[in-house]
């Protein structure tokens, strides 16, 4: 996820383009840049590794950047390294064609190779240089309009952008082109705006144009024009803003976490589309042969908190799917065990921040061990994906709520997606099997999406836990691995004492802890464990505990036993903690702000703990 800004108007750009940047940062902070056009000069590209102020410094606050028309950039880094070279605008090496792209360009690759065939070369790791030069391969090939040029890669491309894009031929002119990924045009008096998000452009104005999938527009001084992708003129209507500035950089959520959780769909689907083309997984940045990974006998999970839960729940589906033997470990304990790594061992870290300490520590304690290395990181370039030997970009975007929500879900999917091509580089899966469940996976994101339209009942029942001291989670399996992070959810931001436990487990000892109005929240989504898990629920209740229980559509007897029942839909029991996490993210959610806490920034907890 980035950030992108364009502006045309009477007054100088730059220091409208940073302000916008500014607003946006929320989106993407690894690197950023400008380029500004006075008039019919050399447009004035700046660009640099870090975060805006890096840029705001090199310019003096766009004083020293002159020119009326100009695009803009923070960036989150999906291909390519943050650095300079990386950083948008990307330009054509004539300067013909400039712009800034949000989104992933899935058939980048495919599309690099043909231009190079027709006489391109490229000096950036990103996708988004090669759909700059595609759209200047155009525009010079049929030498048509601007927008003929665009219409004409957008044809090609696929995956999701937000482009806005200047021509050489044609200044005072911002050309944009949208494809799933957030854009809006504002306009005011002699001025034009495009922005990923209305944040950028609040101060200036609130007439905004919601541009449509596949469609263009030409921005010129206060005014704009869309085309379809046939280049044909099409009327839009004008819309005015009636959010705040704050609530509009949540994208007219109260809070991050909302807004994240709602994100998970589609940084789910892009996760999945980040690796799986015509119905099969590829890992270009995992070059762990088949031939290694059929040797394998031993893998390693290694994460903290919410991540180590996710390996948790990975171990459950690697050992159904393979014959490997899998340990999961809190890499505050692991970096410390005096443990002999066995050579054909995997070590997986899972780290969203690929900052955490403790992680880190994890890693590098394994690679002196000459063991291989996989990480599982969203912070592309972060010191865990740049040390360990292979890495598994997870595309949640920058998740700015402490509590994870949308990185833990993108790391699962990933996880899914890794044990499937394990079982497949070791011969032990049949091929139906295989496209069965690469299927199922595919359902996940829609399946996220109808959870998530059914939070009204979850926040009705949250109000029955505000005032509660004590809480319990409770599952089997999958469930229990999906117990843990509910359970650490609801402590983390609504400061309610809770613990989490296999379920087979309560009657060694904490059942003792169940009395009258004891809420125990139950995970019962594992089919062959349902009935052992119910019977779990049914011991607490005749202690006076009060139960909600989060199952699979149909399993509807368990309104019998627990007072609140929520359903995720079916999907293969291996992937339902994908689903049944999702009430239990909400939950704790609206529990917090029942309490009225900083939802997005808990009492004593940072987003990344880079300390031991
Ligand atoms: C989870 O909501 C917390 N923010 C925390 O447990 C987090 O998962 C943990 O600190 C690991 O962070 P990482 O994924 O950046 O390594």
């Amino acid at each position: 996820m980035c950030g992108i800004v364009g502006f045309t108007g009477n007054r100088q750009a730059a220091p409208i383009l940073l302000d916008g940047l500014s607003k946006l940062e929320y989106r993407g902070y690894d690197s950023a840049g400008i380029a500004v056009r006075d008039g019919e000069n050399e447009t004035e590209v700046i660009k640099e590794k870090g975060k805006l102020r890096v840029l705001a410094e090199m310019t003096n606050n766009g004083q020293a950047v002159k020119g009326c028309c100009g695009i803009g950039h923070t960036r989150w880094a999906t291909h390519g390294e943050p650095s300079a070279v990386n950083a948008h605008p990307h330009a054509s090496d004539d300067g013909n064609v400039i712009a800034v792209h949000n989104g992933i360009i899935e058939n980048y690759q495919e599309l690099r190779e043909k231009l190079i065939k027709n006489g391109y070369s490229f000096h950036s790791q990103t996708d988004t240089e090669v759909a700059v030069k595609l759209v200047d391969y155009y525009y010079k090939k049929y030498a048509p309009l601007p927008i003929e040029a665009i219409a004409r890669a957008m044809v090609r491309i696929r995956g999701s952008y937000a482009l806005c894009v200047m021509f050489k031929d044609y200044p005072g002119e911002i050309y944009c082109a949208r494809k799933d990924s957030p854009m809006i045009i504002g306009i005011a008096d002699g001025e034009t705006y495009v922005a990923s998000d209305v944040p950028a452009i609040l101060k200036y104005t609130r007439n905004v144009y919601y541009i449509g999938n596949m469609e263009i527009a030409k921005l010129e001084k206060g005014a704009v024009t869309f085309f379809n992708i046939d280049s044909e003129v099409i009327d839009k209507k004008l819309t005015e803003i009636k959010w705040d500035a704050e609530s509009a950089e949540k994208g007219g959520y109260e809070h991050f976490m909302l807004k994240e959780i709602h994100e998970q769909p589609k940084v789910i689907r892009d996760t999945i589309n980040s690796v799986v083309t015509d119905g099969l997984v590829h890992f270009d940045t995992v070059s762990l042969t088949d031939e290694e990974i059929a040797e394998l006998e031993q893998v390693y999970i290694v994460a903290c908190g919410s991540a180590y839960h996710v390996g948790v729940d990975l171990q459950y589906v690697i050992e159904s799917l393979t014959s490997l033997q899998v340990r999961v470990e809190l890499a505050s304990e692991f970096r410390y065990r005096d443990m002999k790594l066995r050579g054909k061992s995997l070590v997986i870290v899972i780290s969203q921040s690929g900052e955490t300490a403790d992680t880190l520590a994890a890693l590098r304690m394994s690679k002196e061990s000459g063991v291989k290395t996989l990480g599982i990181v969203n912070v592309v370039g972060s010191s865990i994906a740049r040390e360990a030997d292979n890495v598994f970009y997870t595309l949640a975007g920058p998740e700015i709520s402490v509590a994870t929500t949308k990185a833990y879900s993108t790391q699962l999917v990933a996880g899914y997606l890794l044990a499937l091509q394990f079982a497949k580089a070791r011969g032990e899966i049949a091929d139906e099997r295989y496209d069965e469940l690469l299927a199922e996976i595919n359902t996940i994101p829609e399946k996220v999406e109808r959870i998530l339209e059914d939070k009204e009942r979850i926040q009705w029942y949250s109000n029955k836990l505000v005032n509660v001291a004590d809480s319990f989670f409770i599952g089997r399996g999958i469930d229990y691995a999906i117990g843990m992070e509910g359970s650490l959810k609801l402590k983390e931001i609504s400061y309610i004492h809770s613990e989490a436990y296999a379920a087979g487990e309560l009657k060694h000892g904490p059942i003792s802890l169940i009395e009258n109005g004891t809420i125990v929240i139950s995970v019962v989504t594992q089919d062959r464990l349902i009935e052992k898990t119910v019977s779990n629920m049914v011991e607490v209740k005749s202690r006076g505990a009060k139960l909600m229980a989060v199952t699979t559509a149909g399993n509807y007897f368990l309104e019998d036993t627990a007072e609140f029942t929520c359903y995720v839909p079916k999907i293969e029991p291996l992937f339902a903690g994908s689903l049944s996490v999702i009430p239990l993210q909400l939950l704790s959610y609206y529990v917090s702000i029942g309490k009225g806490y900083d939802v997005d920034k808990p009492r004593n907890l940072a987003k990344s703990v880079t300390v031991e």
